[in-house]
C-alpha cells in the first residue's frame, strides 16, 4: 500500500516541490512554501483507486434543515453586527485587517467587552500588548465585563489549551502574524505560519462552536499580509478603513459567507473607544456650507446601505504646462475622465486648469454612479456659480457625456429624501421608470451631462 507523502506548496502560486525550498521556483517569492502531507490513495476490490474518505456526516434533504436565527449573537454595537450580516455567528471564523494604529484592537475590545456581557466568556488573547497594556486601554473604553480573560499569548497549542479550559463564545486572537504553531518552523508572521496557524483556529472554531476573531496586519499594498489562502480559509473578511487624521472609520465587509459584501458600517474615533454613527449621512454632510461653489451631492450605495456624500473641487489656473489632477478619495481615472467629458461635450475648459477633487469625511467611493456629482462640483468651481442646496445627484457619465442608469435608484432617493433634499437629478430613462418616488422628492431626469449642469447651477 502507498504511503502518504509529504510535499511543500507555494501558499502565492500553487507551485509543489518534494523538498522545502526557501523561494518558490516558480513565483520567486521568498518563504511561501508550507508543508503539506498527502494522504495516500487505497485501491479498492475493483481495482480503482479511492481517496480515504471520512463517515461522520450525514446526507439531510435542503428542505428539511432548519435555518435558526436565534444562533446569530446580536451586540449593542448596530453597526458591527449589520456589516457582519446581523450579528456573530457561532462556529465562524472571522479576519479584521486594517493599518496599523487605525483602531482595530480597540474595536474588538469593546466587541469583547460587550458579547461577555450578553452571551458568555470571552477570552482575548494578544500577541502583540501585555496584559497590562490591554488593561489600561480597557479602562479607557470603559470595559467592566466579568467573563472577559486575557491572556499574552503567541504559542497556538497555548491557545488551543486555554480555549479548552475557559471554553468561551467568543476568541480574540491580536494577531495572526504573532501566532506561532508547531507546525511549521519558519519565523512568526511568515507565510506558512499564518497559514498553519490559521488552519488550526478553523479546526478548533468548526469542531467546538467558538468563533474566533483574528486580527490581520495590512501590507503597504493595502491586503492583508500573508497568504492569499488565509482570505478563503476564512468565513468573513473585514477591513477597517479610514485615515488617522480624519474622525471617521468605515468598516467594510469583502468577504461573507453569511451576509451581503461591501457592507459598511461608520464609527467615529473618541477617547472612550468607537463610538457608532447611526446617522453616517447626517455625519458627512454636518459641515457642509450651503451656496459655496465647488460642492456638490451625491448619493452613493456601499453595499446595501445609501450614503451621501459631499464632493468638493476646486479648479484654479495652472502655473505648469500639464495642468495637475489630484483625487481624494474618488478614483484619479474617473476624475480624468469625468474632466475630459467636461472639456469636450460641456464646454467647461479645463484645459488650463489644475482640478483638486475631495470627498469629505474621509471616504473613498469608487461607484461610477456618482460620477454626476463629481462633474457638478467641478463644473460648480469652474463657473464660480453655487450648486442649489436642495439637490442632489445620481448618475454614470458615459464618454458622449449622457447619463447612463445606476442601480437601486429608489432606495437613494429615499435617504436623501430623509435628509431634507427636495430635488435629485437622475438619469432621465430610469427617472422616467420609476413610478413611485418618495414623498415630497422632486425628481429632475436629465438626458447629459450638459442638461444636468444648465438645472443644477445657480445663476
Ligand atoms: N487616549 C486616547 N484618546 C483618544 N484616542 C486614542 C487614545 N489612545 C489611543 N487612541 C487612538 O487609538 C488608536 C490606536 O488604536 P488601536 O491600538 O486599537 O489600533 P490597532 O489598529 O490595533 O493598531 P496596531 O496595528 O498597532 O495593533 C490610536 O491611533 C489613536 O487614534
Ligand atoms: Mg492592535
Amino acid at each position: 500500500m502507498a504511503k502518504d507523502r509529504v510535499q511543500y506548496v507555494c501558499s502565492n502560486c500553487g507551485r509543489t516541490t518534494p523538498t522545502y525550498m526557501g523561494r518558490c521556483p516558480k513565483c520567486g517569492e521568498f518563504d511561501t512554501m508550507a508543508r503539506e502531507v498527502v494522504v495516500s490513495e487505497t485501491k479498492t476490490k475493483s481495482g480503482k483507486t479511492r481517496r480515504p474518505v471520512s463517515f461522520n456526516s450525514t446526507p439531510q434533504r435542503i428542505r428539511d434543515i432548519v435555518i435558526d436565527n436565534t444562533m446569530r449573537m446580536k451586540l449593542p454595537l448596530t453597526e458591527f453586527s449589520r456589516v457582519l450580516g446581523g450579528g456573530i455567528v457561532p462556529g465562524s471564523l472571522v479576519l479584521l485587517g486594517g493599518d496599523p494604529g487605525i483602531g482595530k484592537s480597540t474595536l474588538l475590545l469593546s466587541v469583547a467587552d460587550m458579547t461577555a456581557k450578553a452571551h458568555g466568556a470571552v477570552l482575548y488573547l494578544s500577541g502583540e500588548e501585555s496584559a497590562q497594556q490591554i488593561k489600561m486601554r480597557a479602562k479607557r473604553l470603559d470595559t467592566h465585563a466579568d467573563d472577559l480573560y486575557i491572556a499574552t499569548e503567541t504559542s497556538v497549542s497555548a491557545m488551543v489549551s486555554h480555549i479548552q479550559e475557559i471554553k468561551p463564545v467568543l476568541v480574540i486572537i491580536d494577531s495572526i502574524q504573532t501566532c506561532v504553531s508547531d507546525d511549521s518552523s519558519s519565523a512568526a508572521g511568515s507565510v506558512s505560519q499564518v497559514r498553519a496557524a490559521a488552519a488550526i483556529f478553523q479546526e478548533v472554531a468548526k469542531t467546538t462552536g467558538v468563533t474566533i476573531f483574528l486580527v490581520g496586519h495590512v501590507t503597504k499594498s493595502g491586503t492583508i499580509a500573508g497568504p492569499r489562502v488565509l482570505e478563503h480559509i476564512v468565513d468573513t473578511v473585514l477591513y477597517l478603513e479610514g485615515d488617522q487624521f480624519h474622525r471617521f472609520r468605515l468598516l467594510r465587509s469583502v468577504k461573507n459567507r453569511f451576509g451581503a459584501t461591501s457592507e459598511v458600517g461608520v464609527f467615529e474615533m473618541e477617547a472612550d473607544g468607537m463610538q457608532e454613527v447611526t446617522n453616517p449621512s447626517e455625519a458627512f454632510l454636518a459641515e457642509r456650507q450651503i451656496n459655496a461653489p465647488g460642492s456638490s451631492i451625491a448619493i452613493t450605495m456601499e453595499g446595501t446601505r445609501p450614503l451621501l456624500v459631499e464632493i468638493q473641487a476646486l479648479t484654479s489656473s495652472t502655473a505648469f504646462a500639464n495642468p495637475r489632477r489630484t483625487a481624494n478619495g474618488v478614483d484619479y481615472n474617473r476624475l480624468l475622465l469625468v474632466s475630459a467629458v467636461l472639456s469636450k461635450r460641456v464646454r467647461v475648459k479645463l484645459f488650463d486648469k489644475d482640478i483638486f477633487a475631495n470627498v469629505i469625511g474621509g471616504m473613498t467611493i469608487d461607484e461610477p454612479a456618482s460620477d454626476l456629482a463629481l462633474a457638478i462640483a467641478i463644473a460648480s468651481s469652474n463657473k464660480d456659480k453655487p450648486v442649489h442646496a436642495d439637490m442632489a445627484f445620481v448618475g454614470e457619465i458615459g464618454l458622449s457625456g449622457e447619463l447612463r442608469a445606476v442601480s437601486q435608484l429608489e432606495q437613494r432617493l429615499k435617504e436623501a429624501s430623509k435628509l431634507g433634499f427636495k430635488r435629485c437629478v437622475v438619469p432621465r430613462l430610469q427617472g422616467r421608470r420609476l413610478k413611485n418616488p418618495p414623498e415630497g422628492m422632486e425628481m429632475i431626469p436629465c438626458r447629459s451631462l450638459s442638461e444636468a449642469v444648465d438645472v443644477a447651477l445657480i445663476g
